[in-house]
């Protein structure tokens, strides 16, 4: 298993070949949520965050340069940690930041106290989403927290999440497209609730961004 400070060789995972292209995926999209992410959560009490399959460090970034005293690890796939290691070396965080290569079905780097999953869960069928919550939830610490940061599907009677006609036919066409394009799917809270009832793990809240589409999931240990 990967762990904070050494860089493992990527596994065997369905996406080892993924060219590096694909990790800046929506870049624009990552800011966007990135800078809702740093004003709507409370990161209070966390002293190292890792971002699985964090990409190029957009989100990781954002969120160290709001909490000087927080520590971060940017874990992804080793042609995309390749090109985020240079970015993050050359930015202001670049002490209080580190980079690992990995594959996230092979397991993610222990010690941090909160986990992120930013557009990760939506790319895959169930059963590799349990695998990759699976993995998380094995180094989460009893306190920990997995920021889970998705599109919701919305659900009749699910008043969890806000809703409005452009939401629902937006995240319906990204759950067209993940279908077509990854294999994976755009998800109900319900169905994420299954997802991390099988990884051992619960809701704790749901985080409203304030650029929606997006949602926090925050999950912790059952
Ligand atoms: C949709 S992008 C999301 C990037 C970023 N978290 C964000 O919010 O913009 C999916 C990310 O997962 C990474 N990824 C795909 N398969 C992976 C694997 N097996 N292990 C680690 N990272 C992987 C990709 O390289 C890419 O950076």
């Amino acid at each position: 298993m990967p762990t904070a400070t050494s860089p493992t060789a990527s596994g065997p995972g369905r996406r080892a070949s993924v060219p590096p292209t694909v990790a800046a995926c929506g870049s624009t999209w990552t800011a966007t949520h990135a800078a809702a992410l740093t004003h709507c959560y409370d990161f209070a009490g966390i002293k190292q965050l890792v971002d699985v399959g964090g990409g190029h460090g957009e989100l990781l970034l954002a969120v160290l340069q709001a909490h000087p005293g927080m520590h971060g690890v940017l874990f992804d796939l080793p042609n995309v940690i390749e090109g985020a290691h240079r970015r993050l070396a050359a930015s202001t965080v670049s002490q209080r930041c580190a980079t690992v290569a990995g594959d996230f079905f092979g397991g993610v780097p222990a010690g941090g106290d909160a986990y992120v999953l930013s557009w990760i869960l939506h790319d895959w069928d169930d059963a590799s989403a349990v695998r990759i919550l699976g993995n998380c939830r094995e180094v989460l610490p009893a306190n920990g927290r997995l920021l889970v940061i998705e599109m919701i599907l919305p659900a009749p009677g699910d008043t969890r999440t806000p809703t409005s006609a452009d939401i629902t036919r937006l995240v319906r066409k990204a759950d067209l497209d993940m279908l077509v394009v990854t294999g994976g799917r755009e998800r109900t809270l319900a169905e994420y609730d299954e997802l991390f009832a099988k990884a051992d793990l619960q809701t704790s809240r749901i985080v409203a961004l304030d650029s929606l589409p997006w949602t926090l999931i925050e999950v912790i240990p059952r």
